[in-house]
């Protein structure tokens, strides 16, 4: 993918310096203070935050066919997004997380978390009521991350060990399709976005994704690609893997509904098989594990998954709100020509 058009000052000075700037010269033209910039409100609805870091995190997974690799490492970039990072943090600090608990405790209290009830329905939504061209950009959204699926939580595995690490590692090779490429789980996602007349080139959506898309994805990479947040990248990928079979259903159903075959809804319905066993997996081995292993680390895996299921709160009511007013929920329904 190429660098993606900046939307303020922060991803002005970062596509500006990625591009004309030469990576093995220190880099004179100082970023702008990310504290003055940013606007008072949540850090997942600052679109100019929210590129910037996306950008700063897709230099160490694919990159940019723009971008010289160099710059992956470059000191005044990874400067650039540690500030980023502590408005992010600050931002997600404020979504609530949850004091520590024994590990013993750990897998019933992300069970407790992930079976709230009462907020936004966007999968029901999109089962009974979503019109095609709503369903289409829907995936478009999604397509941010799960054209990556599985490859955040990767960055756990080397800091892992024992039979956490298998945990890990048995959730992820089913992600990554088993040994069969095709089974990939963003190569199933690929199918269906061909259904729905969308392109499937990694990263084709970035353009349109509004700050709580983009939102979405950082916080799996600020887990990612900080070790020191470890114990909250597993929390995460347990709510992930804990809200995923009922949801899965209804976007089956949706789809079947708008006229999807089988092989357009094998993405859903994988999910909803292979998650019935992931979210033991996750709750029980992979963050009860890791608890019984790290005492004290129960309060950043609660964390994690409590920032996870914020984040899908705001993106699901971001959504409903955009279709129930008659608008589209792409930021640059232009740059999004398929859909
Ligand atoms: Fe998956
Ligand atoms: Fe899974």
């Amino acid at each position: 993918m190429k660098l993606p058009p900046p939307r303020g000052r922060l991803s002005a000075w970062l596509v500006t310096t990625l591009t004309s700037a030469d990576p093995t010269v220190q880099c004179h033209e100082s970023a702008p203070p990310v504290h003055v910039l940013v606007p008072d409100g949540p850090a997942w609805h600052d679109d100019d935050l929210q590129l910037a870091l996306w950008c700063c995190y897709e230099l160490h997974y694919r990159g940019f066919d723009d971008v010289d690799e160099r710059w992956e490492w470059n000191p005044a970039v990874i400067g650039f997004r540690g500030m980023l990072e502590q408005r992010w943090l600050a931002s997600l600090s404020g979504l609530g997380g949850h004091g520590a608990v024994p590990s013993a405790a750990v897998a019933g209290t992300l069970t407790g978390l992930t079976r709230r009830t009462g907020g936004p329905d966007l999968s029901g939504y999109l089962a009974r009521e979503a019109d095609r061209g709503q369903f289409t950009e829907y995936l478009a959204h999604r397509s941010v991350y799960q054209l990556k699926e599985a490859d955040p939580h990767s960055f756990g595995i080397p800091r892992l060990t024992g039979p956490v690490k298998t945990a890990l590692v048995e959730i992820q090779a089913d992600e990554y399709g088993g040994g069969l490429p095709g089974r990939m789980h963003s190569e199933l996602f690929r199918s269906t976005m061909r259904w729905a007349g969308l392109d499937d080139e990694y990263g084709h959506y970035v353009p349109a994704a509004p700050a709580v898309t983009l939102a979405v994805s950082n916080l799996m990479s600020v887990f990612a690609l900080n070790r020191r947040w470890l114990g909250a990248l597993l929390g995460h990928l347990a709510a992930l893997e804990m809200t995923s079979t009922g949801p899965n259903r209804r976007y089956s159903a949706g789809a079947r509904r708008l006229g999807a075959g089988e092989a357009a809804r094998r993405y859903f319905d994988e999910h909803v098989q292979a998650d019935a066993v992931h979210e033991q997996i996750a709750a029980h081995d992979l963050c009860g594990g890791y608890a019984a292993q790290h005492p004290g680390a129960s309060a950043d895996i609660l964390f994690g998954a409590s920032c996870c299921l914020a984040l899908d709160d705001e993106l699901a009511r971001y959504l409903l709100s955009r279709w129930r007013a008659g608008r589209t929920s792409l930021v640059l329904p232009s740059a999004a020509s398929a859909a």
